[in-house]
């Protein structure tokens, strides 16, 4: 057997950790391992690396990826489906380990429903927006940085008497924004899944002043919607609108400052919170991940997915994996509510 190892989409804290896993395992039974380069890229032009011991010694707390990323799709390349399948067949691979969000294993599902194409998931993402698994590795790390900053803010915003906006990453769902929120004792939390306008925002930041704070705390997703922004930013290639273009910490920030008078600040965390060394806990989680892949592999269950379960990691449909966006349900957003204003 030879196995072929991919990343695909945003890097993310713990990918190293899932490759090494899934590596070391597969070499322990004898299987050969090769690393296919820049995401889907590679199997569309044949970019591949042999992995072995030693490519995956002291990976483990290494941020980034050691095969590279992209967010290439196949599907929307000129033969971008035969190529890969070509390369995969001429490279001599029995099978594919794909780590992804939803957009590189939505391609590995349609790869294997049309195609039998030998491969099983690993879910990744910063954003935690998965459905099938209670929480994707790389998001811990990108909370606790989050998390980090706003302590920081904290002091500053104190001194100063400000307002502090933090932009914050996670697309359409707002699970870094709560989180962090929660961990940081944020005044205000803005995110897509909840409505919560900008008036009723500038009356949470103008009650708790007249409480005698006066500094507050506002995280703020990415993906959040503010009344009347306009939508002119850059798509990918899955369509994705670049949504760190969009400046909506900025434009909130404004907002803050018109309405209520105060002094207002904003810091955008941006890739900050993709990069650098996985904590404890997303090391775990990428470890066992990478195991149940290339367990996964050996028992040739194809179309599957690693997932968390509670503290199980167990296997679910890789197609229906990433048929639904995980969103901030209202009891999370609740706790986080508790402590407005
Ligand atoms: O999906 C992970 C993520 O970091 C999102 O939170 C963010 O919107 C996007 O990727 C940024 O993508 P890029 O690295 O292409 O700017």
């Amino acid at each position: 057997m030879k196995v072929g190892i991919l990343t695909g989409g945003g890097d993310c804290p713990g990918l190293n950790a899932v490759i090494r896993a899934a590596t070391r395992r597969l070499l322990d039974g004898g299987t050969r391992v090769v690393g296919v380069r820049e995401g889907w890229l590679g199997l569309v032009d044949g970019l591949f690396v042999e992995l072995g011991t030693r490519e995956i010694s002291g990976i483990l707390p290494r941020g980034g990826t050691i095969i590279g990323t992209t967010r290439t799709n196949p599907y929307k390349l000129d033969r971008g489906v035969e190529r890969v399948l070509a390369h995969f067949e001429d490279a001599g691979l029995t099978a594919l380990v794909a780590i992804g969000g939803e957009d590189t294993l939505g391609v590995a599902a349609r790869l294997h429903e049309e195609h039998g194409f030998p491969v099983v998931g690993v879910p990744k993402t910063i954003d935690n927006d998965l459905s099938a698994t209670d929480y994707t590795f790389g998001f811990d790390t990108a909370v606790w940085i989050a998390t980090e900053a706003i302590d920081r803010l904290h002091t500053t915003a104190e001194s100063h008497n400000r307002v502090m906006v933090v932009e914050v990453m996670g697309r359409h769902t707002g699970w870094i924004a709560v989180m962090s929120g929660i961990a940081g004792g944020a005044d205000v939390i803005l995110i897509p899944e909840e409505p919560v306008s900008i008036e009723e925002a500038c009356a949470d930041i103008r009650r708790r002043h007249e409480r005698g704070k006066d500094f507050s705390i506002v995280v703020v997703s990415e993906g959040y919607e503010l009344e009347g922004a306009t939508e002119d930013a850059e798509v990918d290639q899955f369509g994705h609108v670049r949504l760190s273009e969009r400046g909506v910490g900025a434009m909130v920030a404004r907002e803050i400052e018109q309405r209520t008078g105060f002094e207002t600040r904003v810091t955008v965390l941006g890739h900050v919170q993709r990069g650098g060394t996985p904590t404890p806990h997303d090391r775990v989680l990428a470890t066992r991940y990478g195991l149940k892949a290339a367990d996964l592999v050996r028992d040739g269950k194809f179309g599957r997915m690693a997932a968390l379960r509670g503290d199980d990691i167990v296997d679910v449909d890789l197609k229906g994996a990433t048929a639904e966006l995980k969103t901030v349900p209202p009891e999370w957003f609740a706790v986080a509510k508790a402590f407005f204003g």
